[in-house]
């Protein structure tokens, strides 16, 4: 079957064919960015506003080289074995999944997406467990959360170097989340009438090169440096915790004094960005009680803590008119256990 041939098959899919679906959601990081690849802990809470749907279907193996899957995605269609580096990540999961999963013949993966790419917003760890998700329903293979897990942290560890698992976990969890690698993860539950906003600068952030840096910090020869660093990874642990109590204290001045002080501790381990500054320096100045950057930095996104709906309004506007290309929000409330 030649490429065109191959491209009229993805097209005229009936509904006998089996199609097999998978999702996951957003993710925004309130606390804990950087210092949860250290195993301190983080809070984080679902993005459900944007989210990523994986389709599995079969295809004709005579359109598909060895690797014997069809690609289809925004930035790439085609032989899943020819896909830019970029794409690694879910070439080398989809090889586990596909031996694991005894899929043998021919498949097609299309993905579709609402969460902007290299953002901080999780989009690498979700379209992970979307694959996963439609690969395990197409097999008939019943996943349990570790393994959920487990093939999501071969996409992340690819995605970003050292990845805490963070990411993995809170693209799949229902509300908001107390991370720490290598403890049991567990539900927060809070009600205030607070609203996070979250901005997009438009830049591209940079999660693995970031990561890197803050690790090259750690183990600088200069103790002056490294001890610093040291110093500021246990103040974004001692902040987590600070940040956990507020919200369940509903004290949001508290909470956004704590936002403002992970930021600049942020700053100083070089992982913020002119253009994550400017609309931080925008959404102070338009009343949000705090303001920092969101998931690895670099670029990406900013988060802002408004004090309620109304609030939260007018500092998406001074965003926008800032320069913010998309604005979210999150409000402040994880259901009553
Ligand atoms: C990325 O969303 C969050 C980081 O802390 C990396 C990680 O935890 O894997 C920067």
């Amino acid at each position: 079957m030649n490429e065109v041939a191959c491209a009229q098959q993805e097209s005229s899919r009936s509904n006998s064919d089996r199609v097999y679906r998978g999702s996951a959601h957003g993710k925004i990081i309130l606390m804990g960015e950087h210092s949860a690849v250290y195993a301190k802990p983080a809070i984080v809470l679902p993005l459900s506003e944007a989210s990523i749907t994986a389709t599995v279907t079969d295809m004709e193996t005579e359109c598909l080289d060895s690797s014997g899957v069809r690609l289809d995605c925004e930035y790439y269609v085609g032989k899943l074995s020819k896909a830019p580096e970029n794409l690694r990540n879910i070439q080398e999961l989809v090889v586990v999944l596909r031996n694991d999963f005894s899929i043998d013949g021919g498949i097609s993966i299309s993905i579709t997406s609402s969460i902007p790419r290299e953002r901080g917003m999780g989009s690498s760890a979700a379209v992970a467990v979307a694959i996963i998700r439609a690969c395990a329903a197409y097999a008939h293979y019943s996943l349990t959360p570790d393994e959920l897990f487990h093939y999501t942290q071969i996409s992340e560890n690819i995605a970003h170097a050292h990845a805490s698992g963070m990411d993995a976990v809170a693209v799949s969890a229902e509300s908001a989340i107390w991370f720490q690698q290598g403890e049991e993860v567990s539900t927060l539950h809070f009600s205030t009438p607070a609203v996070l906003v979250a901005a997009d600068t438009g830049v591209t952030g940079a999660t693995k090169e970031a990561v890197s840096d803050v690790h090259r910090l750690l183990y600088e020869d200069d103790d002056v440096v490294r001890n610093r660093a040291h110093r500021d990874i246990e103040r974004l642990a001692d902040l987590s915790i600070a940040a956990k109590r507020a919200l369940q204290e509903n004290d949001m001045t508290s909470l956004g004094a704590h936002m403002n002080e992970a930021q600049e501790i942020l700053s100083t381990l070089t992982v913020s960005s002119g253009e994550l500054d400017s609309l931080i320096q925008t959404a102070r100045g338009a009343g949000a009680l705090g303001a920092k950057l969101t998931g690895g930095g670099r670029g990406g996104c900013m988060i802002a803590l408004a004090r309620d709906k109304a609030h939260a309004h007018s500092i998406i506007t001074a965003l926008e008119s800032a320069g913010a290309v998309r604005t979210w929000t999150v409000n402040l409330t994880s259901p009553s256990k």
